[in-house]
């Protein structure tokens, strides 16, 4: 009999497409606001197969994201409901759906990188961006995505970073404003230029309306490898140097100084490898950014040897107690 380790690993697949379905059909949120129930009645509720509704359920029970009851009722496992909640912070509907929609089928490309190499393979395909944004409705996928991977732990990286007394922040690749958004409403004194390519302007623009930020949130569209980055005491990087290697990343950081002024500083904000290869989480997440990107994943002191090499000083980790951590740099 296999261990449940290797059931874990051979049917892994299995529950990340469960779990996409019945966030996009709506049975987390049935189950969350009408308590415990049968597939019969979710499935009623929900208008979907019964049936089909019925295995998915069983799967999710299974990797224990739903419990089912001896009445055959199944309910959401106790301190989950706010990844389900499509209102909640800390919901992760979007990634998984980009992880469905999206990665899977770029995972294909592993085997052709395995006997032909990355470069190679990726000669011929168009640039990552390119690719993500090719069309408004993608563009929109990736940054909803973006949103829910980011928004709910920066307002801790913002507490981390101790910006007060701090005036201006550039966020390079700040997407549609997560981080922007948590700084803004953490740091009161604080205004934010989001630097980012020009498809990403109408995103920003709906966030900077939805939030009521006119004034303090700003949109710089630009080319991070064309053009320089605008000058500021802080500029970060979240989820940014792992879509890239190790020499564009240095490349992007010496830019990064030549912007901030003395006495100023950089945040990196990213997942972080442990010494050992761990966690899950990042070793996966690793695989996704090389088929997705140009990056990986790295431990902190692998990022804070890049901010040496780019000339930042006086490196610091700050771990959160979500995946994403922070790694400071100083401008001397
Ligand atoms: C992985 S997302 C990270 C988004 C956000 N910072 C976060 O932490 O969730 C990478 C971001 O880099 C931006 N980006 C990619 N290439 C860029 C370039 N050449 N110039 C400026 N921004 C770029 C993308 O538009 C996207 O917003």
């Amino acid at each position: 009999m296999p261990s449940s380790s290797l059931d874990r690993a051979m049917f892994g697949m299995f529950s990340t497409h469960a779990l996409h379905l019945a966030d996009k059909h709506g049975v987390f949120t049935q189950l969350m606001a009408g308590g415990p129930a049968t597939p019969a009645a979710v499935a009623a509720a929900r208008r979907i197969d019964e049936e089909t509704l019925e295995r998915l359920l069983v799967v999710l029970a299974s990797v224990s994201v739903l419990e089912r009851g001896t009445d055959g009722t199944y309910r959401v496992a106790d301190g989950l409901s706010p990844f389900f909640d499509t209102e909640s912070p800390r919901y992760i509907g979007g990634f998984v759906r980009h992880l469905v929609t999206n990665t899977t089928g770029r995972l294909e490309q592993l085997d052709d990188y395995l006997t032909r190499g990355k470069a190679v393979v990726d000669a011929d395909l168009p640039a990552p961006f390119d690719v993500i944004y090719h069309d408004e409705e993608a563009t929109r996928e990736f940054l909803e995505a973006m949103w829910n991977l980011s928004f709910g732990v920066s307002e801790e990286l913002a507490g981390l970073a101790g910006l007060d007394g701090v005036r201006d922040l550039v966020d390079v690749g700040g997407a549609s404003g997560a981080f922007a958004v948590a700084a803004l409403a953490r740091y009161p004194e604080l205004n934010v230029t989001v630097f980012d390519l020009p498809a990403v302007g109408p995103f920003l623009e709906n966030t900077r309306r939805e939030q009521g930020l006119h004034d303090r949130l700003g949109f710089a569209p630009g080319d991070f490898f064309r053009d320089p980055l605008p000058a500021a005491e802080c500029l970060s990087f979240g989820y940014i140097l792992s879509d890239w290697d190790d020499k564009t990343c240095v490349d992007l950081l010496r830019k990064a100084y030549d912007a901030c002024t003395s006495g100023g500083r950089v945040l990196l904000m990213e997942r972080l490898f442990d010494e050992d290869g761990g966690p899950l989480a990042t070793a996966a997440m690793n695989l996704s950014m090389h088929v997705e990107t140009q990056g990986r994943h790295r431990t902190a002191a692998e990022y804070q040897g890049l901010l040496r090499e780019a000339g930042f000083g006086e490196c610091t980790t700050h771990r959160s107690t979500w995946d994403k951590h922070l790694i400071v740099g100083r401008k001397a």
